[in-house]
C-alpha cells in the first residue's frame, strides 16, 4: 500500500485483508476454520454484514427485538463479533437466542448454522457510500496518512485486490447466491438505504422474520433508540469500550487514534468525495459486475 503508514503489517487471509483484532492477528485460517466449525444453536441469528454497511445500527435494532426491550446493550456489538471473541467456547454461556455477527462471507459461515436452516441477516449498503465510510474509518484510525486521498483508496484499495473482506462485488453476490438457493427463508436481506427510508417498515419486517411480535409501540421506540444521532450518544455513554482495548491489537502507536464509527449516517455522502470521472469509472465497473443481479442497490 503506496502512501500509507500502516502501524502493523495487514493481516492477510483467503484475498481479503482483515481487522486487527487479536484472534486473526494470531492465527486467521485458525479462527475461519472454528466459525465455520462452530456449534451452533438451532435459534442462533447471525448478522452477515460487509463491513462499514450499518453493522452497529442493525446489531442493536435485532438485539432490542430479541429482549422485547428498548434498553441498549451495554456491550459494544464486537463481544458477539465471531473473529474477535477472545475464546470462541465462551458463547457456550449466553442465553438464547445468541444475535451473532461476522463480515465473513457466506463460504465461511458456520456450516451447523447453515444445516439448521438458522437465520441470517445480510445488511448491503451501496458500494460507494461504504468506500466513503470505510476511507474514513481508515482514515481516523491511522491506518493512513493524513495526505492519503479518496481517490487513492477508492482506485488502489477499495476496488484493488485485498480490500477489507475481499472486494463488496465478491461479497454480496455471494450472500445473493445463497439467498437465492435459500429454500427455508432463512437468509433475510436488508439494506441499509430502506432502514432509513423506512425504519418503522423495515424493522416491523425483521421483527417477523425474527418471529417475533412487537407491538407498534415498540418498534417506533426501537426506531427512535437506534436512530443515527441516539445511537451515537449511547456509544459514548453506554457501550463498554474498554472491551475494545482487550480485543483489538493494532501496535502501540495506533492506538491512539480510534475510528470514528458514527460519522454522518447519511444515504448519498459519496457524492461529495466521487469526482465526476470517478463516478463514471466506477459506475462502469458496477454495471459489469452486476450485470446479471437482482439486488436493489440504491445510491440516494
Ligand atoms: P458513515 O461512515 O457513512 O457515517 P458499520 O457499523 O458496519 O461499521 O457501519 C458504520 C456506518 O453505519 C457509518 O457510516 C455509521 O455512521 C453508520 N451508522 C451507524 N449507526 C447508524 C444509524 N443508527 N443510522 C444510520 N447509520 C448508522
Amino acid at each position: 500500500m503506496e502512501d500509507t503508514a500502516p502501524k502493523r503489517a495487514p493481516i492477510i487471509f483467503d484475498g481479503m485483508t482483515l481487522p486487527p483484532f487479536k484472534p486473526l492477528r494470531e492465527d486467521a485460517e485458525k479462527r475461519f476454520r472454528e466459525i465455520r466449525n462452530l456449534e451452533c444453536r438451532a435459534d442462533d441469528v447471525i448478522l452477515a454484514t460487509y463491513p462499514k454497511s450499518g453493522t452497529h445500527w442493525i446489531w442493536e435494532v435485532v438485539c432490542m427485538l430479541i429482549k422485547g426491550s428498548t434498553e441498549y446493550m451495554k456491550e459494544v456489538k464486537e463481544f458477539l463479533f465471531l473473529e474477535a471473541i477472545p475464546d470462541l467456547g465462551a458463547i457456550e454461556s449466553l442465553r438464547s437466542p445468541r444475535p451473532l455477527n461476522t463480515h465473513l462471507p457466506y463460504r465461511w459461515m458456520p456450516k451447523q448454522h447453515i444445516e439448521n436452516g438458522g437465520k441470517i441477516i445480510h445488511v448491503i449498503r451501496n458500494p460507494k457510500d461504504v468506500a466513503v465510510s470505510m476511507y474514513y474509518h481508515y482514515l481516523t484510525s491511522g491506518v493512513f496518512n493524513k495526505d492519503f486521498t479518496f481517490e487513492k483508496f477508492l482506485t488502489n484499495i477499495f476496488c484493488g485486490p485485498a480490500c477489507a473482506m475481499g472486494s463488496w462485488y465478491d461479497y454480496v453476490r455471494e450472500y445473493e447466491r445463497a439467498a437465492e438457493q435459500d429454500q427455508r427463508g432463512a437468509l433475510f436481506t436488508v439494506y441499509y438505504e430502506n432502514m432509513k427510508k423506512r425504519p418503522q417498515e423495515e424493522t416491523k419486517r425483521l421483527a417477523k422474520f425474527l418471529n417475533i411480535e412487537a407491538s407498534d409501540k415498540l418498534i417506533a421506540d426501537i426506531v427512535e433508540k437506534c436512530s443515527f444521532e441516539n445511537m451515537k450518544v449511547a456509544d459514548k455513554t453506554i457501550k463498554d469500550q474498554s472491551y475494545m482495548d482487550k480485543i483489538i491489537d493494532v501496535g502501540e502507536v495506533a492506538r491512539s487514534s480510534q475510528p470514528v464509527m458514527y460519522r454522518k449516517g447519511v444515504i448519498g455522502d459519496w457524492k461529495n468525495h466521487f469526482t465526476v470521472a470517478l463516478n463514471e469509472q466506477f459506475d462502469k465497473d458496477f454495471q459489469e459486475k452486476m450485470n446479471n443481479s437482482n439486488l436493489h442497490i440504491q445510491f440516494e
